[in-house]
């Protein structure tokens, strides 16, 4: 399956490690998010559903997708948020695109934003839609809409207070307060800032970390603990004993099981 082209995106897949890249690719407006930019990550992630489908179930040599990684293209930005030339109250589309955030919160395999530079508003927004959001310690994030009239609304207000707590959430939201990646990091809004020499390896090893494990299991833990942002502990417990009575029935498992045994490095086939 060929991986398609793109105008506003790039879109790779490494066959070998299981990992997919997508990149935001419009450098010269700091990967601003416009809607073609939009449709192109929901067509590139239905690429790597399909890719996975077929890797999954038609027992195809292929490898399953282990991991996804968003970042931006260049140095200068993650992304500075929606294009503001879609941010017009003329514009209704522009204030329903929750769908394509939780696209990414729902997307099967783990996705890890990479930030480097700028991470504005609805791309704050995109990054807390990931999994893991992994940052070069001189990056710089805030909630800039205030000062645009107007709020987060991209799922910001509702996934920033898991993160960092309400009152923290209010305040970056209500000031447009600028931090770096290393404060990003205190407040708990990344999981991990680097310093910027750096970045580019340790980033490579969390990746490669995640991306080594057996893609169900992992795919599993991200869907059981979504769900217990949304359930009662009583309903997200049973979830959770259902999804692990699943894994018990895969090769993985079995593997996973003779490798400790034979202390060897188990060889995941995701089935
Ligand atoms: N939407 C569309 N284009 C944007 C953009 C956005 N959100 N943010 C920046 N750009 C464009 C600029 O128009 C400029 O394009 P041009 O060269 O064709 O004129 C290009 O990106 C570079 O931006 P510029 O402002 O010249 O860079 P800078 O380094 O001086 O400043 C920022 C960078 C991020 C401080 C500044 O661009 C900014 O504040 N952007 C708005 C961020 C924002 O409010 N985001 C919230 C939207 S939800």
């Amino acid at each position: 399956m060929p991986v398609p082209a793109f105008e506003t995106i790039s879109c790779e897949f490494e066959e070998n490690s299981g990992i997919g890249r997508i990149t935001l690719n419009r450098p010269d407006k700091l990967n601003a998010i416009s809607s073609t930019m939009r449709e192109e990550i929901h067509d590139a992630l239905d690429w790597f559903a399909e890719r996975d489908e077929t890797a999954l179930y038609e027992d195809d040599e292929g490898v399953a997708v282990h991991v996804v990684v968003l970042e931006g293209a260049g140095e200068k930005a993650f992304s500075v948020g929606v294009d503001v030339d879609g941010f017009k109250p003329s514009n209704p589309g522009v204030f329903d695109v929750s769908r394509f955030y939780r696209r990414i919160e729902h997307f099967p395999a783990p996705v890890i934003a990479k930030v480097q530079g700028y991470c504005l508003g609805g791309g704050l927004e995109l990054a807390l839609a990931c999994d893991f959001r992994l940052a070069s310690a001189d990056s710089e994030f805030a909630f800039p809409e205030v000062d645009l009239g107007t709020m987060p609304a991209c799922g910001g207000t509702q996934r920033a207070p898991r993160l960092i707590g309400p009152s923290r959430t209010k305040e970056l939201c209500m000031t447009g307060e600028r931090i770096d990646g290393e404060t990003a990091s205190s407040d708990g809004l990344v999981d991990h800032a680097y310093d910027p020499d750096e970045f580019p390896d340790r980033a490579a090893e969390f990746v490669d970390q995640i991306a080594d494990r057996p893609p169900l299991a992992t795919r599993a833990i991200k869907d059981s603990v979504n769900v217990s942002n949304d359930s009662p502990t009583h309903v997200g417990r049973r979830y959770e004993r259902r999804a692990a009575a699943a894994l018990a029935e895969t090769e993985d498992r079995s593997e996973g099981v003779s490798a400790f045994n034979e202390g060897r490095k188990p060889d995941w086939k995701g089935r």
